[in-house]
């Protein structure tokens, strides 16, 4: 069964070396309380999981890997398997739109990936979302369902309760950051969460699609945090840039934390 904490996944993407990382889980580990509401989850980069595994105090902090390959073991050069990330990560991404866009992932790769985690004990967050061209010719909710049926392809309703899902515009991560960071209306939020609960419902029924933890993530900042958990059926966030500095990252968990608390109160 999906736990009701509301995640909060760090994805530090292609930053911070193995000393910064380790710098920064010392001092977030010192100002972040555990609170029984959110999980607190780090992605860095493959370079520092291991380490970072042996300083992490796992009560506090979840650990992710960003991406790896589908096969457990064999003839490929310069990847890592989910069955080496064993122990070491409890989650990790799949289908990110950089590894989709950039790096040219598709779904059979995706959907591999999920398989593997899941064999391997590690819980995918399945990552979604349209492009800006996509969002321009109203085609969001048809790129959602099309992204979760070739992820979620082959995975029983047992294996769906180990997945995470998380909604990222194409169009809105990474867009404007620093001082005019691109707010998504909470519109196109609730249009985007629906896309995915409906097709959830179609493909596993109405309790998977209930109860199955569904991300928000593209331009989050400290201004955004509340009005995005605020929205109905979101159930955490995936913070890229805003997550880089210690300091800023520690305000986010504890606006979580209110309005998670706040939440529960209603
Ligand atoms: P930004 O928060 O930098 O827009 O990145 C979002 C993201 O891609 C998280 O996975």
């Amino acid at each position: 069964m999906a736990s009701d904490k509301k995640l909060i996944i760090a994805n530090w993407k292609m930053n911070l070396d193995m000393h910064e990382a380790s710098l920064y889980l010392h001092k977030l580990s010192k100002m972040v309380k555990v609170h029984r509401d959110i999980e607190v989850v780090l992605a860095p980069t493959s370079l520092t999981l291991q380490s970072l595994s042996l300083q992490v105090n796992l009560k506090q902090f979840k650990l992710a890997a960003q991406n790896f390959y589908w096969r457990d073991s064999g003839p490929y050069t310069g990847e890592i398997s989910a069955t080496q990330l064993r122990g070491i990560v409890q989650y990790a991404l799949v289908g990110h739109s950089e590894r989709r866009h950039v790096f040219n992932e598709n779904d059979k790769d995706i959907r591999n990936k999920v398989a593997a985690a899941i064999r391997n004990n590690i819980r995918p967050i399945l990552c979604v979302g349209e492009t800006a061209w996509e969002h321009a010719n109203n085609e969001t909710r048809d790129v959602i369902h099309d992204q979760l049926a070739g992820g979620l392809a082959n995975i029983t309703s047992e294996e769906l309760d180990k997945i995470v899902i998380a909604y990222e515009p194409v169009w809105a991560i990474s867009a404007g950051q620093g001082s005019t960071p691109v707010n998504v209306l909470p519109d196109d939020v609730q249009m985007a969460f629906q896309a995915v609960r409906s097709q959830i419902k179609h493909l596993y029924g109405e309790k998977a699609s209930d109860s199955i933890q569904v991300l928000y993530g593209g331009s989050v900042t400290g201004d955004s945090v509340a009005d995005y958990l605020a929205l109905p059926g979101v159930n955490g966030l995936l913070v890229g840039w805003a997550s880089l500095n210690a300091n800023t990252f520690n305000e986010i968990l504890e606006i979580a934390h209110k309005s998670a608390s706040a939440k529960k109160k209603d």
